[in-house]
């Protein structure tokens, strides 16, 4: 099944629009961010846009994930000192394949976007995962940094037995994607919802009968790692350009925003089809 269509979270802004977005948030003072409550604003502008990435990935010398993190819930795993830049984000592809049977497993990350998931995975687990994403610009830099994986902009869900969607759930929605999954499948999946897309989110489970093996709430551990990372931004980084920490800092402050107010959450689902 190739994965293709409208990403249904992303209305678009004209370029012009974009690149004012772009120069009003990069334009604030970093140390003013923090204390100056964001409002719910720009929902358009997100981590998965491809001008986000033109801007403050491609050329930059950074490796970012695109993920809201996961503060540290178990000690399975030391972060290798590479792996020590982007701690929470790092930690929430770790949680996915926690306490799952990996044997006989062939993973794909659908949605796996700037492609780091999938090598860290790939180095802990010592497991086979392959990534698809339908930006193909995302694919081409994710091979290109991380030369020994696949990365695919289509993909074929059948010859996979676990499914993992961080942060794109929404993919979950496409038309007809169960029926091009194997029985069987387990789908692994942690993202934001809100009310609204929790209940979608639940109906298509219930209608297509699916066994929900885990459910769990982790808002407020991800809430953590959201505040320790934008806190820690600054050191961090302070070798990349300030406007670049600082707008990546916005569009995550603008989603942790919308947890502290209750408007959103994050769950981690396992799901046997
Ligand atoms: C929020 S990002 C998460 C990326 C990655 N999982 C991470 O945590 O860093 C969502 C990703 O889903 C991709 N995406 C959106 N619609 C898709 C589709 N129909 N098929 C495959 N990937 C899709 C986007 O291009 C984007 O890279």
């Amino acid at each position: 099944m190739q994965l293709t269509g409208p990403n249904p979270i992303m209305n678009e802004l004209t370029q012009k629009e974009l690149d004012e977005v772009f120069a009003r948030l990069g334009a604030q003072a970093e140390d003013n961010i923090r204390e100056s409550k964001v409002k719910p604003m720009d929902p358009v502008l997100n981590l998965s846009h491809p001008d986000f990435f033109e801007q403050y990935v491609k050329n930059v010398n950074w490796k970012p994930l695109q993920n809201h993190g996961l503060e540290q819930l178990h000690n399975k795993f030391n972060l290798e000192t590479n792996d020590q830049d982007w701690p929470g984000q790092i930690n929430a592809y770790l949680d996915l394949l926690v306490d799952i049977n990996l044997d006989g497993a062939k993973i794909l990350d659908v949605g796996s976007g700037w492609g780091r998931g999938v090598d860290v995975l790939k180095r802990y687990y010592n497991v086979g995962v392959d990534g698809v994403d339908i930006n193909k610009d995302f694919v081409e830099y994710a091979k290109t940094n991380y030369p020994n994986n696949n990365y695919f902009t289509s993909a074929e869900l059948k010859d996979y037995n676990i499914l993992l969607f961080m942060d794109s759930m929404h993919v979950m929605f496409e038309p007809k994607l169960f029926h091009s999954i194997a029985p069987d499948t387990l789908l692994v999946v942690s993202d934001f919802f809100t009310p609204d897309t929790y209940e979608q989110f639940k109906n298509m489970i219930n209608i297509e009968k699916f066994n929900c093996l885990l459910e769990k709430d982790n808002t407020e551990a991800v809430m953590k790692a959201m505040t320790r990372d934008l806190d820690t931004l600054k050191t961090r980084f302070n070798s990349i350009e300030p406007h670049i920490v600082s707008t990546f800092k916005h569009v995550q402050l603008n989603r942790l925003h919308q947890f502290e107010i209750g408007h959103s959450k994050q769950y981690k689902f396992v799901i046997q089809t």
